[in-house]
C-alpha cells in the first residue's frame, strides 16, 4: 500500500502527541514528536549553561548533541536520547517546558532538528507532530492537520498530566506556561507556528479521543487511496 507523511501542528498541548501516536500505531507507521527534539535540546542548554544570545556558543553546543529516538519494549513507545542517555524522563519538567520555546526559536537549533527530522521522512509512513512539520519541515506531505482545542480545555488537560508526576503543581503555572509558549512559537522569525494553507483544521475540545481517531483515520485512508 502506499506510504505516505502525515504532519500535525497545533498548539501546545492540544492532544498532538497523543494523537499522532494513534494514528501511527493504527496504520502502522512510525511516530515522530518533534517537539522532544526541541525539549532534549534545551535540557542540554539548561544542564550546560549555554547563553543562547551567544550564536558562537548555541553553534558549539548543537555541534556535541546527537539526538536519538529508541525503541521502549517496556512502553511500546520511542524514547528520546541525548547524548545516548534516555532523557525522556526529564523533557517534560517546567523549567524545560519553561525554556524550550528561547532555544526553539533559535534558527541555528531550527536548521540542526528540520535537517533530522527531514531524513526521518525519507521513506514515508510517519505521522510528525510539532509546530512547523506541515508548513517547513514537509510542505509535500500527503495529509496536514491542524490542531486546536479551547484554552482552558488544554490547561486542564496538561494539567490532569503533569499532576501524577508532579502534586505541587498548579493550573495557573500550567495556563500561563501554555499562554507564553503559544505565543513565543507562534511569534518568532524562524519558522512561526501557523496553519499550513492545505491544512484540515481539527478542533478536538469537545471530541473523545476515540471520536477524533476515527474521524483522523478516515482522512487518513483517503489520503492513502
Ligand atoms: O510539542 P511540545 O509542546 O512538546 O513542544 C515543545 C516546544 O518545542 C514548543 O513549545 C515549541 C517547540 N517546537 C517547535 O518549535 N517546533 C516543533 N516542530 C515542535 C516543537
Amino acid at each position: 500500500m502506499k506510504k505516505i507523511i502525515i504532519t500535525l501542528d497545533g498548539y501546545s498541548a492540544c492532544g498532538k502527541s497523543t494523537l499522532a501516536r494513534q494514528l501511527a500505531k493504527e496504520l502502522n507507521y512510525v511516530f515522530i514528536d518533534s517537539g522532544a527534539m526541541y525539549r532534549a535540546i534545551a535540557l542540554y542548554f539548561l544542564r550546560n549553561q549555554i547563553n543562547s544570545a551567544n550564536s558562537q556558543a548555541v553553534i558549539s553546543a548543537l555541534n556535541n548533541i546527537t539526538l536519538q529516538f529508541k525503541f521502549n519494549n517496556t512502553t511500546g513507545q520511542s524514547d528520546i536520547y541525548l547524548n545516548d542517555e534516555n532523557v525522556e524522563p526529564f523533557i517534560r519538567d517546567m523549567q524545560v517546558s519553561e525554556k524550550v520555546s528561547e532555544v526553539a526559536a533559535l534558527e541555528q537549533v531550527r536548521t540542526f532538528a528540520v535537517a533530522q527530522q527531514q531524513l526521518m521522512g525519507i521513506e514515508k509512513g510517519i505521522v510528525m507532530d510539532g509546530r512547523d512539520i506541515g508548513t517547513t519541515v514537509f510542505p509535500n506531505a500527503a495529509l496536514k492537520i491542524f490542531v486546536t482545542a479551547d484554552p482552558a480545555i488544554r490547561a486542564q488537560r496538561r494539567y490532569q498530566e503533569l499532576y501524577e508526576k508532579n502534586p505541587t503543581i498548579t493550573l495557573k503555572e500550567i495556563q500561563s506556561n501554555l499562554e507564553m509558549r503559544d505565543a513565543a512559537d507562534s511569534n518568532r522569525t524562524v519558522s512561526p507556528l501557523r496553519k499550513a494553507v492545505d491544512a484540515i483544521e481539527l478542533d478536538n475540545s469537545l471530541l473523545t479521543r476515540e471520536a477524533q481517531l476515527t474521524l483522523v483515520l478516515q482522512w487518513a485512508r483517503n489520503a492513502i487511496n
